[in-house]
């Protein structure tokens, strides 16, 4: 089929207006704090590399494949994450394998990487499975032509997921109360405040820091309770199931294989909140913008419930691979809103990216909001197309054109984790409901660590 046949003329998917020209440094400054991809301006989506100085210091932002890839694989070792992400996420999630940086991280990676190896993903499929018939069922209660909010639904089933899999001994607190004091804890501290910018010292107040404080209590009683748990539950000796690996138990006997140390107190902490906070608040975007984009685009819609129909007998999980328009539909999801829009990073050592001389301390900006939209790398970059991802097509792709998850050393460790569990949702989400957008509500995206749509996704929920 082709590319203009397959979509709906109608719709353009929600996105700032690139702007003209660059705010001024105070406007700049307030448009960060309220939504980042505001400020984007027309060069930015044309541009391969854009290197200057504004308030915020030397920035560069890079958009041209083979540039990407030197930042992010060939020279990554000279490009470190950046203060700003740090103090963004809270020093809670510092020393966690997000932000950890040289022989803390490979250690933390290496001893994390048995958890999402392919084999174990797939026998977490159960799992997962499991958690979508929870939401099928909690669905099938609701009265047909019902308006919930399919954000808050995802964010709740995602939670699931992740007790069912990597924290099978649960979470000790109820998920209502962890998905609210995530919630509360990306708008308050998610928010890019003019003193971090500025780079002004840590003790003057952050609005958004003061407000974010009764969420990080929680996270921190929530964490020190599951710690004391698994270390009982250990020492009583229960005995890890070597073929399923679970985080808890991980972290709380690794070892170092040359020094035998291992992690602390604060490492462990910081990687139980770095895998509760980037393990479902992402994935959970990612299916929010999916139901949005079938719900403006029935045709694709009706494509995706033909394929699922087929391929699912009674309520049996299907392969994967026979969801080849289920995954497109998803892939062209993250393209158009990757739940992670920005990677930053601070260059150590002077350097060259393209022909942009990189003095240290640089930012380096690779986001793949802007990449996913470049007028240099697709065609009909705003537009919904899943065809661009349909075999044949995907190939075609340059893999430095598309980074819902990044690339390079740091790519993301739960990326085959989060596409089996996004796509075994999807399959059962479309096989019972039809979501339908309400009529007259404006949906805008905004970036708050991740890419959401603003005040979550009042959707209508119909039975099938
Ligand atoms: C659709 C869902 C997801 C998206 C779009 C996503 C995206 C990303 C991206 C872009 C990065 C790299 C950041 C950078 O280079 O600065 C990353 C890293 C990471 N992600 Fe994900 N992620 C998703 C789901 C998950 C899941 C399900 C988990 C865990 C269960 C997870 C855990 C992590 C961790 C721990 C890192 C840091 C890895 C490291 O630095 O070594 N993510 N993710």
């Amino acid at each position: 089929m082709s590319q203009n046949a397959a979509r709906s003329p109608l719709h353009r998917p929600p996105a700032p207006v690139p702007r003209e020209r660059a705010l001024g440094a105070i406007p700049l400054l307030f448009a960060l704090r309220s939504n980042p991809l505001s400020t984007w301006t027309r060069a930015h989506y044309e541009e391969p590399i854009l290197h200057g100085t504004s308030i915020v210091g030397e920035v560069c932002v890079v958009s041209e494949p083979a540039a990407i890839r030197h930042v992010l694989v060939d020279n990554a070792a000279n490009y470190r994450k950046d203060d700003l992400q740090r103090r963004l996420l809270g020093s809670g999630l510092a020393k966690g394998l997000f932000l950890a940086e040289g022989d803390d991280w490979r250690l933390q990676r290496r001893l994390l990487a048995p958890l999402f190896t392919p084999r174990v993903v797939t026998r977490f499929r159960p799992a997962m499975a499991a958690s979508a018939h929870w939401l099928v069922s909690r669905w099938q209660r609701q009265r047909a032509g019902r308006q919930i909010n399919v954000a808050a639904e995802y964010s709740r089933v995602t939670l699931d997921v992740l007790e069912r899999t990597i924290f099978p001994q649960g979470l000790g607190r109820d998920p209502a109360d962890f998905i609210q004091a995530v919630t509360a804890y990306f708008e308050s501290a998610g928010r890019i405040e003019p003193f971090d910018l500025l780079g002004l010292p840590d003790w003057l107040p952050r609005l958004g820091r003061f407000r974010a404080a009764p969420a990080l209590a929680f996270f921190s009683e929530a964490v020190e309770a599951m710690i004391a748990t698994r270390r009982a539950g250990l020492a009583a000796g229960e005995t890890p199931d070597s073929e399923q690996p679970d985080l808890m138990t991980l972290l709380l006997s690794a070892s170092d294989p040359e020094t035998g140390a291992g992690l602390s107190e604060d490492e462990i902490r910081a990687n139980i909140l770095t895998f509760i906070g980037a393990g479902h608040e992402t994935t959970a975007n990612a299916l929010t913008w999916t139901s949005y984009l079938l719900a403006m685009h029935p045709h694709w819609r009706s494509r995706a419930e033909a394929e699922v129909d087929s391929a699912m007998q009674g309520d049996v999980l299907p392969e994967m691979d026979a969801l080849p328009i289920v995954r497109a539909v998803l892939e062209e999801a993250l393209r158009l809103y990757p739940p992670a829009a920005s990677l930053t990073r601070e260059a150590i050592g002077p350097d060259k990216i393209g022909h942009a001389r990189i003095a240290p301390g640089t930012r380096v900006i690779v986001s793949p909001w802007l990449i996913h939209r470049h007028r240099r790398l697709w065609t009909d970059p705003d537009m919904f197309d899943p065809s661009r991802f349909l075999p044949g097509a995907r190939e075609k792709i340059d893999r430095f054109a598309y980074l819902p998850f990044g690339a390079g050393p740091r790519i993301c460790i739960g990326m085959g984790f989060a596409m089996q569990e996004a796509l075994v949702l999807l399959a059962h989400v479309l096989k019972n409901f039809r979501l339908e957008a309400v009529p007259g509500h404006v949906v805008e995206p905004v970036q708050r660590v991740t890419l959401r749509p603003k005040g979550g996704l009042p959707m209508i929920l119909r039975h099938r």
